[in-house]
């Protein structure tokens, strides 16, 4: 069978690459991703610690963790996306493998670290995922994985919200986690919001000034067939596999509904950086964000 995503991956590399990364009018998907998964996976960590990407793209993710002093090594079945890598990573010391990410032939039990930004909802399933992501892990290692918030479903007001069949257990698991928010996490957004003023004022004039540009996303290719995830969902997937969930962090706030994006795209995603650090770490964050990072441990 035709592989689709391999496919479209491997011919549209570059331009996704690009548009993930592109920081100048869209909220900066592509980076805040990489640093919450590099933060979630840190405490596993240690000088020449060892980290695999699968799914790892134009090798974003890889390149930071050299950085740090990692030792990474890349997966991906696009051909095209481990070219972007290769050249994104310049001299860095970084292995990349073109397999899926179940036939890397990577050892088992000796990595610290696995990450998988923008996989899973690829992939038909969670299982295979997860115990390719266990076998590759030492016990003690950290996963960390980010997935499409299926929780934002209830509150973006769009076709997601209207072919969605299970709003009423999405609400209960919702409720219980606004029930663990804590009035410091709002007291951190109002000083997030206060500290972007200028910046807020800078957008809402270029958007003022010059027309907005329109907003080509090649990632919508697969919009619609693309899985989402509730985090009990991810979290009941990973535990057979022997993975702690150890903390969800939020990505991709969105303060108004996605329908206004277009409208003043430069003020909209102000507002968005505005609202991410400051939530990432709080349940309220879940029930705006279209994404997460959930982190796990081996047992
Ligand atoms: C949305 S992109 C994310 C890229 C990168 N992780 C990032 O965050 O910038 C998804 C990546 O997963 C890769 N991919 C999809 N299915 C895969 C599979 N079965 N095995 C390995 N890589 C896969 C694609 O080629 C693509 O590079």
């Amino acid at each position: 069978m035709k592989d689709y995503v391999k496919d479209y991956f491997d011919r549209h590399a570059h331009a996704w690459v690009e548009a993930a990364y592109d920081e100048e009018v869209r909220f900066p998907v592509g980076a805040e991703r990489v640093r919450l998964a590099i933060e979630g996976v840190a405490p596993a960590m240690r000088d020449g610690a060892r980290l695999v990407d699968l799914g790892c793209g134009g090798g974003q993710l890889c390149v930071h963790a050299a950085k740090l002093g990692w030792r990474a090594v890349g997966v991906d079945n696009a051909p095209g996306m481990i070219e972007e890598a290769r050249a994104n990573a310049g001299d860095l010391e970084l292995d990349w493998i073109i397999a899926s990410y179940d036939e890397s032939g990577l050892p088992s039990g000796e990595l610290d670290a696995v990450t998988a930004l923008g996989l899973v909802e690829y992939l038909p399933d969670d299982d295979g995922f997860f115990a390719e992501a266990a076998r590759l892990l030492r016990p003690g290692g950290r996963l960390a994985v980010s997935c499409r918030n299926r929780l934002y479903n209830l509150l973006s007001a769009n076709e997601y919200t209207a072919e969605e069949t299970e709003l009423p257990r999405l609400l209960a698991e919702l409720r219980i986690a606004l029930a663990r928010a804590q009035p410091g996490e709002l007291h951190a957004l109002a000083e997030s919001v206060a500290a972007s003023a200028d910046e807020l004022e800078r957008a809402a004039q270029a958007d003022r000034d010059v027309p907005p540009p329109e907003l080509h996303d090649h990632r919508r290719a697969f919009q619609r067939g693309r899985r989402q995830h509730t985090p009990r969902e991810l979290d009941e997937a990973a535990a057979p596999h022997g993975l702690r969930a150890v903390e969800v962090l939020a990505l991709h706030p969105h303060p108004l509904p996605p329908a206004l994006e277009p409208l003043a795209p430069r003020t909209y995603n102000a507002l968005a950086r505005a609202w991410q650090r400051a939530l990432e770490r709080s349940p309220a964050g879940l029930a705006f964000s279209t994404a997460f990072v959930a982190v796990y441990e081996r047992a």
